[in-house]
């Protein structure tokens, strides 16, 4: 096994402290060999010279003839800086804005000014996954990948075809058969990836794939693969970056396989122990209630971080219920339909940075949410909305106060599910449905209705 040598910026080291073994960047791993624990891209930031004041990363955008300097994702790169600058891939992700909405905040209780919505479904495959895959294809392109894999709820398959056919990579994608949104499964069959559909939900997807890259020396790019969380980072750059480095208070966050959350809590706690920052966000990581995990686990049984003493027994006993009980996840919002989420683990960390809270809605909350931040924003995917919907439980229990700082990250496109928003607005008539109307091919009754 390669040790990091010390003069290394950069290495690899397991999250289990009472292991906490370290690997050099080029090995390729996804869980730690000695404990089976998830890993971390660590630094040794006396070792990187990044900048002093974060404006230095904002004045890098304008070089629009610098793939790298463009890149939402690159032009932070002195703080995922993981691999020399000519593996580094760029699609053009992370072009991405933070709009500040008032009717929103109004839906959910908030004052004017409170709300920020950050758009993610604006990357190339309408997915915040874009930032995770220019990372973990530049650590793929590192290492001379030439095959890769993934499961996927629908936007990781989608993100991981897109970057593989750009970067030249076979691609096998493994999906739930039936479990994934209609835009996303198009993308993967249309980026040309092998689209494996397997008759199970997403969970038994993650276990095969992670089997099949064992087997078969396959480059995995789910969210075990700990450069792709580098790459989620940024979206909390990008944020801070939006109003002007300062802090929100909240960062409102879906919660799936927990990649985000985890990432999210590292750039913060990475940012602060830089001097970057002088505070840290708290964070609420919002699941739907048909797979609820991680709120069942955090709020019901109260496991925690404990200082990476994490109580596995506690995990343990929940799994062996959900499995007695024969237990598949079931929620409207596909991309969150998970129960046995990776990053588990992570996720707990980042709650204990960032002071976080756990709390699950229902589908009928996230459908009536995502019409509204269709109605008065950009529109959304449904798991997206569950930000909306969680936010509008937290003002009313006056845990987020109406006139702090919020920033909700809207991961996926409105398109990417069309299907359940045809159907709310047309058949299912929802609070906030806008319903088509039928007329006969006749101008006089087109214009009586009109008028
Ligand atoms: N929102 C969207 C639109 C997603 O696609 C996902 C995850 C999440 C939220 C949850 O994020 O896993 O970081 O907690 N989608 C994965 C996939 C699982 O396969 O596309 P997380």
């Amino acid at each position: 096994m390669s040790k990091p040598k010390q003069s290394d910026a950069v290495y690899q080291k397991c999250i289990n402290p009472a292991c906490a073994a370290e690997f050099d960047c080029a090995q390729v791993l996804f869980k730690c060999p000695e404990c089976g624990e998830l890993l971390d891209a660590l630094y040794n930031w006396d070792k990187i010279e990044v900048p002093d004041k974060l404006n230095d990363f904002a004045e890098r955008w304008a070089n629009r003839d610098n793939r790298l300097d463009f890149s939402g994702v690159w032009r932070f790169r002195e703080l995922l800086n993981f691999c020399d600058d000519k593996h580094k891939v760029t699609i053009g992700e992370g072009q991405t804005i933070l709009q500040r909405n008032d009717a929103v905040a109004g839906y959910v209780g908030m004052k004017p000014a409170c709300l920020y919505l950050q758009y993610e479904g604006l990357n190339p495959s309408g997915s915040f996954k874009d930032n995770g895959m220019a990372a973990a294809f530049s650590h793929a392109a590192s290492v001379g990948a030439k095959s890769c894999a993934c499961a996927s709820t629908g936007n990781t398959s989608a993100s991981v075809a897109l970057y593989a056919h750009h970067c030249g990579l076979k691609c096998t994608v493994f999906v739930g058969s039936g479990r994934i949104a209609f835009g996303k499964l198009s993308q993967a069959m249309d980026y040309g990836a092998l689209t494996i559909q397997v008759l199970g939900d997403f969970d038994d997807c993650m276990r095969q794939v992670q089997a099949v890259c064992s087997r078969l020396g396959l480059y995995l790019l789910n969210s075990l693969n700990p450069f792709r969380l580098e790459g989620q980072k940024t979206i909390m750059y990008r944020i801070i970056e939006a109003l002007g480095w300062e802090v929100p208070d909240w960062i409102i966050v879906p919660g799936g396989n927990l990649g985000n959350s985890s990432a999210f809590g590292k750039a913060f706690y990475e940012l602060k122990q830089l001097g970057l920052i002088d505070r840290i966000p708290r964070m609420a990581i919002v699941n739907s209630t048909g797979a609820a995990t991680l709120a069942d686990l955090v709020n019901n049984r109260k496991l925690s971080w404990n200082n990476g003493r994490v109580e596995q027994k506690i995990i343990d006993d929940y799994y062996a219920d959900l499995a007695a009980r024969n237990f598949s996840p079931h929620t409207c919002a596909s991309a969150i339909e998970i129960a046995h989420p990776v990053n588990l683990k992570k996720s707990l960390r980042a709650i204990d940075i960032c002071n976080g809270v756990v709390l699950a809605v229902t589908d009928e909350e996230i459908c009536d949410a995502k019409a509204i931040v269709g109605k008065f924003g950009l529109g959304c995917e449904p798991a997206s909305a569950a930000t909306i919907a969680g936010l509008k439980h937290l003002v009313t229990d006056g845990i987020v106060d109406s006139n702090q700082r919020v920033a909700c990250v809207l991961t996926g496109h409105l398109l990417k599910d069309p299907d359940l928003t045809v159907n709310y607005h047309k058949d299912r008539l929802g609070r906030f449905s806008n319903r088509p109307v039928e007329v006969p091919n006749d101008l006089d009754e087109i214009i009586k209705l009109i008028h």
